[in-house]
């Protein structure tokens, strides 16, 4: 009977070797969860199973993908946005959506500059990504305000807090490209 298993073992072992390899996705969801465990491990690497090219990606292919991956939904946001409004009759809640849609919108404009910022590679323009991933990440918090001051339930909850994942995910892979802050200029 010995040979047989041996010979499963082996079967495993190879087939194991495609599919169970460590790989840069999971690095990166792995150091991710750590600094976010409200969001984990499994949302992060979920997120990025919406684009097939991130199992092959480097961790600056993955961060611009998940640029894109937070482009996507704040255009699927500000598009349900749109439609909110078009069937909203008081129009001081007409004027929070509107609110809501201008951040959606401007979100969507800096996350495709920040996908280009960071396939271009340099840690200046990597800096520059680090900016306009911050700013899109405010989106959420900004819609949610229009609500929250005038005492109104957000229609938007659901939408504010994904996207609020996305852009964080987005965020700390852009972040984690630059190099370490160096300690040597404070030894000397
Ligand atoms: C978001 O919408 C804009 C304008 O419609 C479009 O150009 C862009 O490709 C969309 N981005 C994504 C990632 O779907």
């Amino acid at each position: 009977m010995k040979a047989p298993l041996t010979y499963v073992f082996f079967l495993l072992l190879i087939s194991c070797s495609s599919t169970c390899e460590s790989s840069t996705l999971e690095d990166t969801c792995k150091s991710f969860a750590a600094g976010h465990p409200s969001i984990g491990y499994s949302y992060c690497v979920k997120t990025f199973h919406a684009d097939s090219r991130s199992a092959t990606a480097d961790s600056r292919g993955l961060a611009a993908i998940a640029a894109k991956i937070a482009e996507a939904n704040a255009n699927g946001t500000a598009r349900r946005i749109a439609a909110l409004r078009a069937s909203e009759e008081d129009s001081r809640r007409q004027e929070r959506l509107g609110v809501c849609a201008e951040v959606y919108s401007d979100a969507v404009d800096q996350l495709g500059e920040a996908a280009e910022d960071i396939a271009r590679g340099e840690d200046k323009s990597t800096r520059d990504a680090l900016t306009r991933l911050s700013a899109a990440l405010d989106a959420p918090g900004t819609c949610e305000d229009a609500f929250g001051e005038a005492d109104d339930t957000s229609p938007l909850l659901a939408e504010d807090a994904e996207f609020r994942k996305l852009a964080t995910i987005a965020l700390a892979v852009a972040a984690s490209l630059l190099p370490p802050p160096s300690t040597l200029t404070k030894c000397l």
